[in-house]
Order: C-alpha cells, then structure tokens, then sequence
C-alpha cells in the first residue's frame, strides 16, 4: 500500500483527488495538508475537512502556508474555482477542527515516524513542502518519494504563457522543493492537458460517492465552465487526480528524467526549465541540481477511465 501526506488547495480539482485519496484500496491517507493557492488557506482547510467529513472518513488535517514565501500573496481568481473553492455550491457545515500541529510540523513528524515509508503528494503551491524541509532538512533522506502537480515542461503556462498556477503561486518554495536531494516526479500540464474529465464521466463519478457525490458533481460544473471558456474542451482537466494516477499508474504516463530548475523573478517568474540527464551544457549549473522525473505525457482517456474506476 501507499501510505501518502496529501498536500492542497481544495479547489475543485483538488476535491476529486482528495475523494480518490480517501477512495482508493491501496492508498493509506495518512492526512491532508492545506496551502493558500485557489483560495485562502482557511477556506482550503474548511473545504478539506468538508469532504473528509462528507466521504465519512475523518482523517487528520493540518493548515498550513497562508501565503507565499517571499513575493507577494495574489488573491486568488474565483472565477476559476469560486469564491468557496467549491464552485459557490451551497455547502453543509463542518463538524471537525484541524491539528493544533502546522502543515510543515505535521509532515516532519509522520516522516520521522515512519522513515523510508511515506509518499509526499503536493497538489498546489509548495509552501508547506518547503518550510518542511526548512525546519529539518533530514527529511530528504527520509521521504520515500515526492510527487507535486504542477509546472510544464513544452506545454507552456496556464497563469503567464510559461507559468502553471502551483509553481506560479509560489515559486520560491518551488525551487526549493523541486531542487531538494529527494526522489520527485513532476505531473506537469504535459500530462494533466492530456486528460478531459467529461460530463458523462462526472455523471458516473458522483453516482458512486453519495453525499460526497453532490458536493463534486456542483463544483464539477463551475469549474468545467471555466474550462469550456479558457480551453474549448467540454468537461476539465482532473489536474490534481493526474498525481495520484501517477503514483498508482505510472505505466499511462510518459516520463523523461533530468534537471529542473524555477525562475523565481521577472517577467518568467513561476516558469519551470527542463534539461535533460546527461545533456551537455557550458554553463554547468544544470548538472548540479539533482535528477528528477518529469511526466511528459498522459494516456488521458486511460488516466479518466482509472480516476471514474475509483471513485
Ligand atoms: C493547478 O492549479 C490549481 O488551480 C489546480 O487545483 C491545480 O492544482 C493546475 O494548474
Ligand atoms: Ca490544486
């Protein structure tokens, strides 16, 4: 089994791959951990005890980044998920409260508990990640792998023409968590765009999670909105699902390895840049960050069919 800290910024996206977390037989939840990125991180942390509660199975919640390490917080656009993060859908009250523990406290202390074990799945901006390895940087060493949604490597932004939202939103902490001595598997827009999450699919998706259901079905649509708008596809990209699609499957995606580096300033600022393992370059700064695996490709229509499987 796979026992995982799920990081976020539930978001609508978010909220499928917190429902296949909790869903999925052979992923142990060890608990979420939320970040200011779609909305505010209160919200966020509303929302991830919201639908742990709704899917009825409480699972461990602790807050985390309020805002970004060093540039300035944006607010978040909500247009895109709402201004609840949810889609605006009415939402039931909460019952439970997060860990008197921070985002960053709570994953050194499962990763100190369970060396070698743990899978660290960061689906928005990396604040906690980062501040994590600020406070004890042995976690390194410790985490068994690091898998983030987020960045692109060719298929360019969906914030600036060369920024993905996550990197975007923080890409100081990016840098240091995407240039960390960890084992990490980049699930970029090259393989989330590949993925359309139709109607259809929602239809069967909400069928099979009850309560749970209506709360992803409503957000589904405001978010596919958006899409339908800024994309012309008809459905949206299940983003954050892509992480965990990965961890179980890795076989429906394409990978390359090399190494990553984050432009933290300036007009690219939150731009990933990709070099691959073993490419020459004068300029040696590449060859010392360390190799990571970077998804450049889906088999989207399989990577659906696994995520409307699970859930
Ligand atoms: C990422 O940004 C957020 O809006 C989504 O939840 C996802 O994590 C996509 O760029
Ligand atoms: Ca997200």
């Amino acid at each position: 089994s796979y026992p995982i800290i799920f990081d976020t910024d539930p978001g609508v996206d978010d909220a499928q791959a917190i429902a296949i977390a909790l869903a999925h037989p052979e992923i142990e939840l060890l608990g979420l951990t939320t970040t200011y990125g779609n909305v505010d991180v209160e919200t966020a942390t509303h929302n991830a005890l919201l639908l742990s509660e709704l899917a009825g199975k409480i699972v461990s919640v602790a807050q985390g980044a309020a805002a970004p390490l060093v540039k300035a917080k944006h607010p978040a656009p909500a247009f895109i998920h709402g201004e609840n993060g949810l889609g605006n859908i009415d939402l039931p009250p909460i019952k439970g409260q997060a860990e008197a523990r921070s985002a960053a406290q709570f994953i050194i202390d499962q990763v100190n508990a369970r060396p070698g074990e743990i899978t660290l799945v960061a689906v928005g901006p990396l604040g906690n990640l980062a501040t994590a390895l600020q406070l004890d940087p042995n976690i390194v060493t410790k985490v068994k792998q690091v898998v983030i949604m987020g960045g692109s490597v060719k298929e360019g932004g969906n914030v600036t023409p060369v920024a993905e939202a996550n990197i975007f939103n923080d890409p100081h902490a990016a840098s240091r968590v995407l240039t960390a001595d960890w084992p990490l598997t980049m699930v970029g827009l090259d393989a989330t765009h590949r993925c359309v999450l139709r109607p259809v699919d929602m239809e069967a998706i909400a069928a099979g999670q009850g309560r749970l259901g209506n709360v992803l079905a409503g957000s589904y649509a405001f978010y596919s909105d958006f899409y339908r708008g800024a994309l012309g596809i008809d459905g949206c990209c299940p983003h954050d699902s892509c992480a965990l699609a990965w961890l179980i499957k890795p076989e429906l995606f394409t990978t390359a390895r090399g190494h990553l580096t984050v432009i933290t300033e300036g007009d690219a600022e939150g731009q990933t840049v990709f070099a691959l393992e073993g490419r020459p370059f004068i300029d040696e700064r590449w060859a010392r960050t360390p190799v990571v695996e970077v998804c450049t490709g889906a088999d989207g229509k399989a990577v659906v069919e696994w995520i409307v499987d699970t859930l």
